[in-house]
C-alpha cells in the first residue's frame, strides 16, 4: 500500500555532500524516498564540498554509499542508476569565492530550493552569507542546519543571530532527528489522540516519568568531536530534552509549527534549575584499549559518556512529578523508552497484602517500537481475592500489520518535510537557546567544582549513583534489557 504524498520539483543543495552524515543519513534518506516514488522526476541534489572531483566521481562516491549504508540498495543497480540520475556535484570553497558562481548555475526558479548545512558549525555563517550576497537563496529557499547548534547559550544566540542577518526564522530548519522519528511523533499521536490518557497526564496521577536513551555503541571514531562534546551536549540539550518536551507539554491547539513550538518552549522555560547532586556524570570504562579515554583527545579526559538527572518541571501540572533523564553510551542494550509510572489507587479494597502494583506505561521509542501498559488483574486461582500484574504489550509493527507503510527513516521524514515546507519537527532559535539556558549551568558547576564523572564497567546500566539518584526517593530505573 503506498500513500506517497507528492512534493514539489525542488534543487537540494548538501554542503558537505563528501561527508559521513551526506553519505550514511541524507543519502540514504532521499534514495529511501525515490525508491517510494517519492521524488519528482526534475527534483536535483546537489552534492558540494571541497573536493576536486566531476559527477561521475561523486556519483560513484554515492553508489557506494548507499551500498554500504542503504537498505534498499538491494533493489538493484537499475534502481540506484534511477537515483544517481537525480544526482549532481559541485566544487565549492565555503570560505572563499571559487565554485558559487557555478553552483548558481545549476539552480533553477520555480522550484522549491533548500540548502543543508552538513559542515562544522564553523562554516555555518560564511556559507549563509554567501547563499545570500551571491544570489543563491531567496526569500522562499530554505535552509537546513545540523546539529550540534552551539555549544552554550552564547554560541547558539551567536549562532541565531548571524543567520537572521541572512534568512527568517521561517526558512531555517534546525534539525533534532529524534523529532524524525516515527515513535517520536507517535507521542503526540498517543497523548493527544485519545481520549484514556490525557484526563490522567498530570501529578495528580503520575508519580514520575523516566526518560532513558541507552546505546551499546561507544565513541569510537568521534572522539575528538564528542570529548569537547559530552553527552550533556551530546544527547541532552537536544534529543532528551525534545522528549521531555512531548511528554510534559500542554495540548497545542492544533498540529502546526508555531502551536508546538510555543508549547515546547514553555516547558523548557518551566524547567528548575538542577541541584549538583541531582545529576550524575558517568565515564565507561572497559577492557584494554576499551575505555572512554582511549579515544578521547586527552587521556585524562574528564567528558562524560552517561549523564542521569532528576528534574523538576515548575508548573500547576507537574509539580511534584520528577522527570528522571539518563543517557549513555556503552551501555547494557541499545534501548530508547519513556516510562509513565502512574500513582497507587487511592485505597485498596483488597488490603494492602493482595499484591498488584502501581500501572505503568512504558513507550519505546526504538529499537522495537511499541508501548506497554502494566495493569494488575486477580490472579487465577481458588485462593480468595490476588492481584497480579501483567503488560498489555503491543509492537506497533504487529498490530498494524504486514499491510501498513514501512517507517521511514527520521531523515527521509525530516527532509522532505524540508521540501514541504513543514516546521513543526524542527527546532526554533528560541527553543535552542532556551534548553542552552537551562544546561549551561550544570555544565558550568561540573567545570567549577572540577566534578569528575563516576567510571562505569561498559555493559552495564550506568554508574551506581545513577541508580542511587532514584532509590533515594524509594523508586528504581526499570532495567536496560
Ligand atoms: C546523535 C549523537 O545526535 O544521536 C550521537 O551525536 C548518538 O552521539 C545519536 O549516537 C543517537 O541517535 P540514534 O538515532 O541512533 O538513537
Amino acid at each position: 500500500v503506498s500513500r506517497v504524498i507528492p512534493v514539489d520539483t525542488f534543487d537540494l543543495v548538501i554542503f558537505g555532500g563528501t561527508g559521513d552524515l551526506a553519505r550514511r543519513k541524507i543519502l540514504p534518506g532521499l534514495f529511501r524516498r525515490f525508491a517510494a516514488g517519492q521524488m519528482p522526476e526534475a527534483a536535483q541534489v546537489i552534492g558540494a564540498a571541497r573536493s576536486d572531483m566531476d559527477v561521475t566521481e561523486y556519483r560513484s562516491m554515492i553508489r557506494d554509499a548507499l551500498k554500504e549504508f542503504s537498505d534498499k540498495a538491494e533493489q538493484g543497480d537499475d534502481v540506484i542508476d534511477g537515483f544517481l540520475e537525480h544526482i549532481d556535484y559541485a566544487q565549492v570553497d565555503a570560505q572563499g569565492d571559487d565554485g558559487w558562481d557555478a553552483l548558481r548555475e545549476k539552480l533553477r526558479d520555480g522550484v522549491v530550493r533548500a540548502f543543508y548545512f552538513s559542515v562544522a558549525p564553523f562554516l555555518f555563517g560564511d556559507i549563509a552569507e554567501r547563499l545570500k550576497t551571491r544570489g543563491l537563496s531567496d526569500d522562499q529557499s530554505r535552509i537546513v542546519v545540523e546539529k550540534p547548534f552551539g555549544r552554550d547559550l552564547e554560541t547558539a544566540r551567536s549562532l541565531n543571530r548571524t543567520l537572521a542577518t541572512f534568512f527568517d526564522e521561517g526558512q531555517i530548519y534546525r534539525i533534532d532527528h529524534y523529532l524524525g522519528k516515527e515513535t517520536v511523533q507517535n507521542l503526540m499521536a498517543v497523548r493527544f489522540g485519545n481520549i484514556l490518557f490525557e484526563p490522567l497526564w498530570n501529578s495528580q496521577f503520575i508519580d514520575h516519568v523516566q526518560i532513558t536513551v541507552a546505546e551499546t555503541v561507544g565513541v569510537g571514531g568521534r572522539g575528538s568531536y564528542y570529548d569537547k562534546s559530552g553527552a550533556m551536549r551530546d544527547m541532552v540539550q537536544n534529543h532528551l530534552m525534545q522528549l521531555l518536551c512531548l511528554i510534559a507539554m500542554e495540548p497545542p491547539a492544533r498540529f502546526e509549527p508555531d502551536a508546538v513550538r510555543d508549547e515546547k518552549l514553555k516547558v523548557i522555560r518551566a524547567l528548575e534549575p538542577v541541584a549538583p547532586n541531582e545529576v550524575v556524570r558517568g565515564q565507561y570504562e572497559g577492557a584494554e584499549g576499551e575505555n572512554y579515554v582511549d579515544h578521547a583527545e586527552d587521556p585524562r579526559s574528564t567528558t562524560e559518556s552517561f549523564v542521569a538527572m532528576k528534574v523538576q518541571v515548575a508548573n500547576w501540572r507537574w509539580q511534584g512529578t520528577p522527570f528522571y533523564l539518563r543517557t549513555g553510551k556503552k551501555l547494557r542494550s541499545r534501548v530508547s523508552e519513556i516510562v509513565v509510572r502512574f500513582r497507587e489507587p487511592p485505597h485498596s479494597i483488597f488490603g494492602k497484602d493482595a499484591g498488584g502494583r502501581a500501572n505503568e506505561l512504558a513507550i519505546r521509542l526504538q529499537p522495537d517500537e511499541g508501548m506497554d501498559l502494566r495493569v494488575t488483574i486477580k490472579e487465577p486461582g481458588p485462593g480468595g481475592m490476588r492481584l497480579v500484574d501483567v503488560p498489555l504489550d503491543m509492537t506497533f509493527a504487529e498490530a498494524l500489520g504486514p499491510d501498513a507503510e514501512e517507517v521511514p527513516d527520521a531523515y527521509e521524514r525530516l527532509i522532505m518535510d524540508v521540501i514541504r515546507g513543514n516546521q513543526t519537527l524542527f527546532m526554533r532559535g528560541d527553543e535552542v537557546e532556551a534548553a542552552w539556558a537551562w544546561t549551561d549551568p550544570i555544565i558550568a558547576n561540573w567545570e567549577e567544582a572540577k566534578v569528575r564523572p563516576a567510571k562505569y564497567d561498559s555493559g552495564t546500566s550506568g554508574p551506581e549513583a545513577s541508580l542511587e539518584l532514584l532509590h533515594r526517593d524509594g523508586r528504581r530505573w526499570r532495567d536496560i534489557r
